[in-house]
């Protein structure tokens, strides 16, 4: 449904060019919810104006259902009202003199996408039921709190019936509890319109529980592009690691096949065949696959350590525990066995390292 290919776009500024987004390459296939993850100013934003139009890329091309909107080669643009697109913003863009209603409405009354007169009625109260605020309709938008504004504007992004949605952040200016709720409510109305959504977020757990497949972008590029969960339990590279989810981090060098000498002793653990013994690798393990223990287990390997912190969060404790003077941060289910100063055993799976150069 979106083809992105090689796009580039630079912006001049008094320090020079800045290249946002360098020779990205995206496929959305119809119906899916894509995620762009990745930190401040990564691209994230620039990549979703291309697509909208918003911005004219440098290089490549952008095909929307099958049709060139950008192609630098071919010297085609279309403009953002003749994309087919809906667009959910941050600031929730509503206007604070009309009615929610009216709100909803303005594009099928105003502009390209209008509709039939007598197809306008039911198709705002329809966008607006999939919102949940057909009882609403007739207040002024401002009398709306923040979630429900957001809603308004997300009604109003696909009233039109787009074959596309763009996102950009749009829960991030709610309250945490009010943003868990929206998000779960975001993939339920886009999955029932069956509607393409490309999101931009540099929330992490936005971003698992949101995307089919989450891009993680860093510095103009994708880094890794494969659906939530193998972005979690296979980060491709250091920084994916790093960016999505906990994850500790211990500086070894490789001694053998399937063995790394780290500052706790040997460690077992997958070496890619490409590196040689002697080569400095980074050894990564996620907090809950890490296990602590009173004592060793025959049937895993372990270190000594010393808890120097717990932090009890309700459903599971975070342990920080020093081994050989490295902290490790260890994630428990259920209420904390151990208290600060206590010694404790660390069990390392050999199966939980993930081994990066
Ligand atoms: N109009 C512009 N003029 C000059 N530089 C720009 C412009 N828009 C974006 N940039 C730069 O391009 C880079 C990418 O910006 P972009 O807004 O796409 O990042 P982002 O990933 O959306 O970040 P954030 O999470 O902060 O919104 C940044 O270095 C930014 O400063
Ligand atoms: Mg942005």
């Amino acid at each position: 449904m979106i083809t992105i290919r090689n796009l580039e776009k630079v912006f001049s500024s008094n320090r020079g060019p800045v290249w946002a987004v360098k020779g990205l390459d995206l496929v959305v296939e119809e119906g899916q919810f894509v995620v762009l993850l990745g930190p401040s100013g990564c691209g994230k934003t620039t990549t979703l104006r291309c697509v909208a139009g918003l911005e004219r890329p440098d290089r490549g091309s952008i095909e929307i259902a099958g049709r060139f909107v950008d192609s630098t080669e071919e010297g085609v643009y279309v403009p953002p009202e003749r994309r087919n697109i809906g667009m959910v913003f941050q600031s929730y863009a509503v206007w604070p003199h009309l009615s929610v209603y009216d709100n909803v409405v303005l594009p099928l009354t105003e502009g390209r996408q209008r509709a039939p007169k007598n197809q306008v009625r039911d198709r705002a109260l329809e966008a607006l039921t999939l919102v949940r605020l057909q009882d609403l309709e007739s207040r002024p938008v401002t009398d709306l709190s923040g979630g429900q504004q957001q809603r308004v504007a997300l009604a109003r992004a696909i009233v039109t019936r787009p074959k596309v949605l763009l996102m950009d952040e749009p829960l991030s200016n709610l309250d945490a509890r009010l943003r868990d709720q929206m998000r779960f409510e975001l993939k339920k109305i886009t999955k029932s319109v069956g509607v393409t959504t490309l999101y931009v977020t540099h929330d992490q757990s936005e971003a698992l529980s949101l995307g089919d497949r989450i891009c993680v972008m860093s510095d103009g590029k994708i880094l890794q592009d494969a659906p939530p969960q193998e972005i979690y339990a296979s980060p491709a590279n250091r920084f994916v690691a790093e960016f999505v989810g906990e994850m500790n981090f211990v500086p070894s060098k490789v001694v053998g096949p399937g063995e790394a000498d780290s500052p706790f002793g040997r460690v077992r653990c997958s070496v890619p065949p490409t590196c040689q013994n002697g080569s400095e690798i980074i050894l990564a393990v996620r907090p809950e696959h890490l296990g602590l223990s009173r004592q060793p287990h025959q049937s895993c390997p372990s270190v000594q350590g010393r808890i120097v912190h717990v932090n009890y969060v309700g459903d599971s404790t975070f342990f920080e525990v020093e081994v050989s003077g490295v902290p490790l941060r260890i994630k428990q289910p259920g209420a904390p066995g151990f208290s600060v100063g206590e010694p404790a055993t660390v069990l390392l799976s050999p199966d939980a390292w993930h081994v990066y150069h």
